[in-house]
């Protein structure tokens, strides 16, 4: 598909954003568009899986045939055989006429059936016979219809997971999943998420009639590095609220940050994958985020247990507490070598601190072997941080503030590394 089409589509379906990953999707869809295959969309809450069934069904030979958004998580156990299928005169209480169903009255166009995963089983056995062989029958009826209906499905759930505790049906499953559009989350779609802050930006002045907010370049950075669990749905609320709230419309880091509730992994910057490259442009993988937030964490640990030891130690009845919480000032290791034996952490004087208590002569052996496994360990720890000190300051030509920043750091820790590392003269 030509460039020019993706772009049109786009602009006819409201779609903003320019990521491969969102490229890919929407050429998907337009590609599986004119056929009659079953699609299955999926995608984070929020990230937009909407407009993809609206693409499907407009370029598509139904178009001119109905298209119903139906919301299987907002319909009652109880009626949404009735609602989907339609049911007879008398078929349960209240059923006072007999009623045709979205299948029925559908003919000829497309069913979007959005939270797919929400659907009771019992449904579900029905939808895979119309998707099968187009036959259905009314609630409280015996007599089988037929109706020719395309269906679109979405989720944000992970269906093959709901298979395995029982909830979904498998053969439904294969058989809604002939063609699955995966829809990027907006933390995988790179500067999207600033194009798309600029234009609810300007859209929410012109509904408020105020001048549209702007970000300055460190919240732009600010903005890049949020995960957004909630995506665009969260993104658009938040330029709302600021568009409301603050006065000041060119947006500083601070102010926005207001804004951007923060959960603990929000503190890593965003991956941003390119389709088909392994690991993320700037060549730092997830891995080497965990790594450092591991490393900065058992750092931080030890050091810690440093200065309670020294203030312990300088009291002769703290001395007791310390000899009966000695494990807790073992160096932090891996979970995986945790020893059952004792090891205090080295004192910056060089003074080692002496356990009463002899260890048995095979613990001294470990303790020996582990003390050794520990300095490897944590060279390997310092030489990736040194690795990933440089891709950082390589990816952004040597510019320490934004290097600091994708790395997590401030500014004056990332001096401090330099130094460490003699890598000053970068
Ligand atoms: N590419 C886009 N450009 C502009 N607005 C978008 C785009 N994608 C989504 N939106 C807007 O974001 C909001 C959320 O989109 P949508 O309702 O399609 O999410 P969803 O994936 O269906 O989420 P859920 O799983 O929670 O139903 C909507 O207000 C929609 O108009
Ligand atoms: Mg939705």
């Amino acid at each position: 598909m030509r460039e020019f089409d993706i772009q049109s589509v786009k602009q006819r379906f409201g779609i903003i954003g320019n990521s491969p990953l969102l490229n890919h999707a929407i050429q998907v869809a337009v590609q599986v568009a004119p056929t009659e295959m079953t699609v299955l969309i999926t995608g984070e809450s929020g990230s937009g899986k909407e407009s993809f069934s609206k693409i499907i069904h407009q370029l598509s030979p139904r178009k001119h045939g109905q298209f119903i958004a139906i919301n299987c998580g907002a319909i009652p156990e109880g009626t949404i055989d009735s609602e989907l299928f339609g049911h007879e005169k008398g078929s349960f209480t209240g059923a006072q006429e007999a009623r045709k169903g979205y299948f029925e009255v559908t003919n000829g166009g497309t069913i979007f059936l959005d939270e797919i995963g929400e659907m009771p089983l019992g449904t579900q056995a029905r939808l895979l016979r119309v998707l099968e062989n187009g036959e259905f029958i009314k609630v409280g009826s015996s007599k089988v219809q037929k109706t020719d209906v395309r269906v679109v499905a979405a989720t944000n759930v992970n269906l093959l997971q709901a298979v395995e505790r029982g909830q979904f049906r498998e053969d439904l499953y294969y058989r809604l999943n002939t063609v699955p559009i995966n829809v990027p989350p907006l933390r995988e779609r790179g500067e999207d998420v600033h194009l798309l802050f600029r234009k609810f930006a300007s859209d929410f002045a012109e509904r408020y009639h105020v001048k549209p907010i702007m970000l300055q370049p460190e919240a732009v950075q600010e903005l890049l590095r949020y995960r957004f669990p909630g995506n665009i749905r969260q993104l658009k609320n938040i330029v709302e609220q600021i568009s409301v709230l603050e006065h000041e419309k060119e947006i500083d880091r601070d102010t926005l940050r207001r804004y951007l509730p923060q959960e603990q992994m929000n503190q890593l910057p965003a991956l941003f994958h390119a389709a088909g490259a392994p690991d993320n442009a700037s060549g730092i993988s997830e891995r080497d985020l965990l790594y450092k937030v591991l490393f900065d964490m058992r750092k931080d640990m030890n050091d810690l247990k440093q200065v309670v030891f020294d203030l312990l130690s300088h009291q002769q009845e703290d001395a007791e507490l310390l000899k009966a919480n000695r494990h807790l000032f073992d160096e932090v290791r891996p979970a995986y070598e945790q020893p059952p034996v004792y090891r205090a952490p080295e004192r910056r004087d060089g003074y080692v601190l002496t356990v009463d208590e002899h260890e048995p002569d095979e613990y001294e052996e470990k303790v020996e072997d582990i003390s050794h496994e520990t300095e490897e360990e944590s060279l390997s720890l310092e030489h990736k941080e040194k690795e990933m000190i440089l891709k950082a300051l390589k990816k952004h030509g040597n510019k320490r503030k934004y290097a600091a920043k994708d790395l997590g750091i401030s500014e004056r820790t990332l001096y401090r590394k330099l130094k460490q590392y003699d890598l000053e003269d970068l």
